[in-house]
């Protein structure tokens, strides 16, 4: 799917309705209006469609977006807030979790969006007159990423958060870029093999993190943790020292800024205990260049891990199972 990655980026967001902003609703004598003016934006959903608020968190650290952005990634919403708005992600639109997250969003009078290919959150949205942005389909929840994160953006720009029109191309010459690295990704994935990966990255490249974590979980059936900074140099950088067995630390740079300079210090001290610290490089200028870019290589990297160790990286199993049961 990685090279579809650009045309699915640009065929999901001609899906985006013009007249978001001017629906009303009536559900349960509850009033929802879209074109009133919201204080926060609540992304909900799960695993690959859930990253896409993460990654939207980390755009708007550096986009300074209007309003915060709320990532939930659970069957109940964060908490009350008074004018959020709600976008509800789920590939197939069959997880339990964003489908009663939505519910709830709902019967409190948030306006709701889904983006979904389809499913019981497309039926159930759409019966009761609640926008549902259909999402072209890959492989797999995850291998859809831009397909989910794309429509996001413009429902962002839409309800006047931050104007995305000028970034949208970067984020495809990331996901260009990154697949012009694919021997450096093989390289990175040998590196990774009998190990468990620590991914080390800064508040502003979590979603970056999250995403390369459930990529070597899902793809690769994989263990690893993520440790966010600055926060983990102030507990996670106490357990270098002991030396486990197994332990391959990854540290994801973006450029050279403060964050940046953080990490390098990171890097020096967590080295100078003996670890040995894999330095992978986001590469462009533009935030959505940097995040796709990391998405794009760092996701090409587990499944050449799936391939060193013979793993089948398409099904889920263990998640389809919990799934159907909580369905
Ligand atoms: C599987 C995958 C999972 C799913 C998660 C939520 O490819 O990426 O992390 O994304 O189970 O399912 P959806 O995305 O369908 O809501």
């Amino acid at each position: 799917d990685y090279p579809r990655w650009p045309s699915l980026a640009r065929e999901s967001i001609l899906n985006v309705p013009m007249d978001l902003r001017s629906i009303r609703l009536s559900i349960d004598g509850k009033v929802i209006d879209y074109s009133g003016d919201i204080d926060s934006v609540i992304i909900t959903g799960m695993g690959g469609s859930g990253v896409v608020g993460d990654i939207i968190n980390d755009l708007c650290l550096f986009w300074d977006c209007r309003v915060p952005i709320i990532v939930s990634k659970n069957m109940r919403l964060p908490r009350r807030l008074s004018r959020p708005l709600v976008i509800a992600i789920s590939y197939s639109g069959n997880t339990a979790e964003t489908i009663m997250s939505a519910n709830e969003a709902l019967a409190r009078g948030y306006p709701v969006i889904g983006i979904t290919t389809g499913g019981r959150l497309s039926t159930a949205l759409s019966a009761k007159g609640v926008p549902v942005i259909l999402t072209p389909k890959a492989s797999a929840p995850r291998y859809g990423l831009p397909a989910l994160l794309y429509p996001a953006l413009i429902i962002l720009e839409r309800f006047s958060v931050v104007s995305v029109t000028n970034e949208l191309e970067s984020g495809i010459s990331g996901i260009e870029n990154a697949l012009k690295h694919v021997d450096d990704a093989v390289n990175l994935a040998r590196q990774l093999v009998n190990s468990v990966p620590v991914v080390w990255v800064t508040e502003s490249r979590r979603g970056v993190g999250i995403r390369f974590k459930n990529d070597l979980n899902e793809n690769a059936k994989y263990y690893s943790v993520v440790s966010v900074v600055p926060e983990g140099a102030h507990n996670d950088i106490a357990a270098v020292i002991t030396k486990q067995n197994g332990l391959k630390h990854v540290a994801i740079m973006g450029p050279n800024d403060y964050e940046g300079r953080y990490e390098e210090v990171l890097i020096d001290v967590i080295s100078s205990f003996g670890a040995k610290p894999i330095i992978v490089k986001l590469e462009g200028k533009m935030p959505l260049e940097l995040e796709m870019y990391g998405a794009t290589y760092l996701g090409i990297t587990t499944l050449a891990l799936a391939e060193l160790l013979g793993v089948e990286p398409v099904s889920t199993e263990p998640i389809d199972r919990l799934k159907n049961l909580l369905n």
